[in-house]
């Protein structure tokens, strides 16, 4: 549970609302894990809407560290009678809720009662596949993914032939559903090279080579054997989730929990390198069968005053620009690695390559899914001016702490528009337009020369304070200047990784 005094903050900040929801303004990894698990005290259900086992949610509590990639982040308070859910809207993989349970197990964590959307889409082996196969060397149009067969499954969903939840209880009908799924794909995967596909099917995450046929590609039957098991092992947890959490608006406290970020959303992100579901406040609320309307308060998280960004596409503010982006885009590089070539990197570095990496380490930026370093840049206002325009003004900052030994931080207030003459709607873009909100628009983004207003840093550790009366003067300087320019209200300060290393602002 919150200490005493954080829980009558929180209580007092959450005063009158019945449906809260927790999102990331950004391109996901900001922390939202460690939010849903601290709204957990406060919640009675806790619910997913988007995404699937690409979002890697961490939560520390007591120097014990737990990811969940499907699984609620408000798992961890078990026999309070909380219920989790995980929406119509996530991509759902059987074979990673397994594995997150028994781990919750085995660490002494009983919470019976999670509960599956009968209508959450499937991830099947040939997701999995697909996914793995478009991102490898014969694969065009990389966007790297994180492997986790979320794009393929969406494409399914909206090409009406995806395999529900509701099918995990129907052998008879997951087969025929099954054989009617993999009737294109595998047209199109005999295009691939035969030796691409087995050597991908033999990962653990496709069940070591069982889902392997060397006739068909795929072993039909020993899918739907591993499914059906699937099926009996969660019977009791599939049910009806959108009808009762309708039911519950209003009655009971509901926590949504967001994935991913606004920016990665295949509606407003930063498109096409984004995710395959819509991660703003409308998806979320939509993955779980609620309006968006229906959310009585939602809080956007902004990482400042650096922020992370995983896979490709653009990041105008990068620390080190496209040799970052290289860098963290080679495949194989590990924090290990990164240690190894450049040794403890502190904050004072002068080359922005050097820094990134600096921030990096200091901010353990490497994913909790893929374990692929983050890029690292400066805080950008376009994009979070962009952001807020969907999750509102609430928002909880998060990570400050990383750069408290930083002597100077930048702020992207602007972008200067350096490219070609460029159509967008009825805007002209010429040389040296300037650019107040993103346009996510990757023809220009890639011109767009951030304008940077330069603070000094406040050089003093944070993790331990509590108040915000207690912030050093130059941070506060700094938070405000943030709220004045991009419209929002801090709620929340995080100074730490732990629960209560929060700072409710109550104003
Ligand atoms: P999510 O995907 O949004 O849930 O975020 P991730 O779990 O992928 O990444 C956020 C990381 O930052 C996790 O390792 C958290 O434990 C950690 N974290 C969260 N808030 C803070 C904070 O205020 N300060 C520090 N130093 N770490 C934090
Ligand atoms: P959380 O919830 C950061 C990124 C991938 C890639 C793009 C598409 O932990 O914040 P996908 O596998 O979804 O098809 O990959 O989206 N991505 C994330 N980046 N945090 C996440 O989740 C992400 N989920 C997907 O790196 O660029
Ligand atoms: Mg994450």
């Amino acid at each position: 549970m919150l200490k005493t005094n954080l829980f009558k903050k929180t209580s007092e900040l959450l005063k009158g609302k019945k449906t809260i929801a927790v999102v990331c303004n950004q391109w996901g990894d900001t922390g939202k894990g460690k939010f849903v698990d601290f709204f957990g005290s406060w919640a009675d259900i806790i619910a997913r809407g988007t995404g699937g086992a690409n979002a890697g949610h961490t939560i520390r509590l007591k120097d014990k560290e737990y990811i969940f990639h499907l699984i609620p982040s408000g798992i961890l308070y078990d026999s309070k009678g909380k219920i989790n859910i995980i929406g119509s809207g996530v991509a759902f993989d059987p074979a990673v809720v397994e594995h997150e349970m028994s781990l919750l197990k085995a660490s002494g964590c009983s919470n019976k009662n999670i509960f599956f959307s009968k209508d959450a889409h499937l991830v099947l082996p040939q997701h999995l596949l697909l996914d793995r196969v478009k991102e490898s060397k014969a694969g065009l149009n990389k966007i790297g993914t994180t492997g986790r067969g979320i794009g393929p499954v969406y494409e399914d969903h909206y090409a009406r032939i995806g395999l529900t939840v509701n099918d995990l209880l129907n052998p008879k009908i997951f087969k025929e559903k099954l054989i009617r799924n993999l009737r294109e794909k595998i047209v199109l995967l005999n295009q691939y090279d035969k030796k691409v596909i087995k050597q991908i099917l033999q990962h653990e995450h496709l069940g070591c080579g069982r889902f392997y046929d060397n006739k068909n590609i795929f072993n039909i039957d020993a899918i739907v054997k591993e499914y059906t098991r699937y099926g009996k092992i969660f019977k009791n947890n599939i049910t009806d989730t959108d009808t009762y959490l309708r039911k519950n608006l209003g009655k009971k406290k509901i926590l949504l929990e967001g994935a991913q970020g606004n920016l990665l959303s295949i509606d407003h992100g930063t498109y096409p390198f984004v995710t395959a579901s819509d991660c703003t406040i409308a998806g979320l609320a939509k993955g779980v069968g609620l309006h968006e309307n229906d959310v009585d308060m939602t809080f956007g998280i902004i990482k400042a005053p650096y922020m992370t960004r995983v896979g490709e596409g653009a990041f105008p503010t990068e620390m080190g620009g496209l040799k970052s982006a290289k860098w963290c885009g080679t495949s194989g590089i590990t924090k290990k690695m990164e240690k190894d070539k450049f040794g403890d990197l502190l904050l004072d570095q002068t080359d922005e390559f050097k820094l990134g990496v600096a921030v990096r380490m200091a901010g353990y930026e490497y994913g909790a899914t893929t374990g692929r370093p983050r890029r690292t840049g400066w805080l950008d206002l376009p994009f979070l001016r962009y952001s807020v325009q969907f999750s509102g003004p609430d928002v909880i900052f998060t990570k400050i702490d990383v750069m408290d030994l930083c002597k100077e931080i930048k702020i992207c207030v602007a972008y200067e528009y350096t490219g070609p003459k460029y159509h967008v709607g009825e805007l002209i873009l010429n040389k040296g337009t300037k650019i107040n909100i993103a346009i996510p628009d990757k023809e220009v983004l890639k011109y767009c020369r951030p304008i940077y207003k330069t603070f000094s840093g406040w050089q003093t550790t944070i993790r331990k304070l509590r108040n915000v009366n207690e912030l050093p003067q130059q941070l506060k300087k700094i938070i405000s200047f943030i709220e004045k320019e991009a419209g929002v209200k801090t709620r929340i300060i995080s100074v730490g990784p732990d629960r209560d290393e929060t700072i409710i602002v109550l104003k």
